[in-house]
């Protein structure tokens, strides 16, 4: 579609009236009112970006785990960019994607549950493509790393096909994969930092993630667990 405010609005507004089959793409060239996590807005120049969303509808996966679909989503982008650049890419917990320690794709995804089920979900991505004048210093753009402009439709084609190819990862009950994947992938695994977090500042090492997607630091005062709006980087903020 020409434009519309939000591609996760709308394919939730479809969903929710049950028209939408699942991997229905939502996709438009000029997002209004775009989406981000932690209520912020994702701006995106007309025509430049890939701004969609996917609906899917995993009937096998139980409520509790809904974090694998974070881990499908963020390792499919991964995947793609890895064959599209030759570049460090990087999941920045619990689904930014960096491309040498810059932003490149912002994942937001949405379910609705009902008890132990989930009825759907909308996975929404905006990827920086052949933008170049970008609203963040911490920012890049496929364009910017590549030198040159890209065809929308067909790095569509590649982001779809790489999603599918986890989604069947997750499908098939490989989720060991998946969990192993996603630590190998995830920016600053294993390393001393300074977080901080709803208690403060906390010296600490990022250990993995939990079944929640909660993420989990290793500290001298032992384990703790963070959601996403309790803990941050304290050197950088994307
Ligand atoms: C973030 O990094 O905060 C997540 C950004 C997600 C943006 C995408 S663009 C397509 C879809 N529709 C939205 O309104 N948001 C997501």
């Amino acid at each position: 579609m020409p434009e519309c405010h939000s591609t996760n609005t709308l394919a939730m507004e479809l969903s929710q009236r049950g028209s939408i089959a699942d991997g229905t793409v939502v996709i438009t060239d000029n997002q209004q009112a775009g989406r981000g996590q932690r209520g912020n807005q994702w701006i995106s120049e007309p025509g430049k970006n890939l701004t969609f969303s996917v609906v899917l509808k995993p009937g096998f996966l139980k409520a509790d785990r809904q974090f694998r679909l974070t881990q499908v989503i963020s390792l499919a982008v991964t995947d793609y960019l890895k064959n599209r650049l030759d570049a460090t890419v990087k999941i920045k917990w619990p689904n930014d994607i960096l491309v040498n320690e810059l932003k490149i794709c912002g994942i937001l995804i949405e379910n609705s549950l009902s008890g132990e089920i989930i009825q759907f979900v909308v996975a929404g991505i905006g990827l920086n493509v052949n933008q170049i004048m970008l609203p963040n210093l911490k920012a890049t753009s496929l364009k910017q790393e590549a030198g040159k402009d890209s065809n929308l439709e067909i790095e569509l084609e590649l982001l779809l096909h790489a999603i599918e190819g986890r989604y069947q990862q997750l499908r098939n009950g490989n989720s060991y994969q998946l969990e192993n994947d996603y630590l190998m992938n995830l920016y600053r695994n294993g390393e001393f930092q300074v977080f901080n977090t709803k208690d403060g500042v906390l010296t600490g090492m990022i250990e993995g993630v939990d079944q929640r997607g909660r993420l989990i630091i290793q500290s001298s005062s032992g384990k703790r667990f963070y959601d996403l709006k309790e803990i941050s980087f304290a050197d950088k903020e994307l």
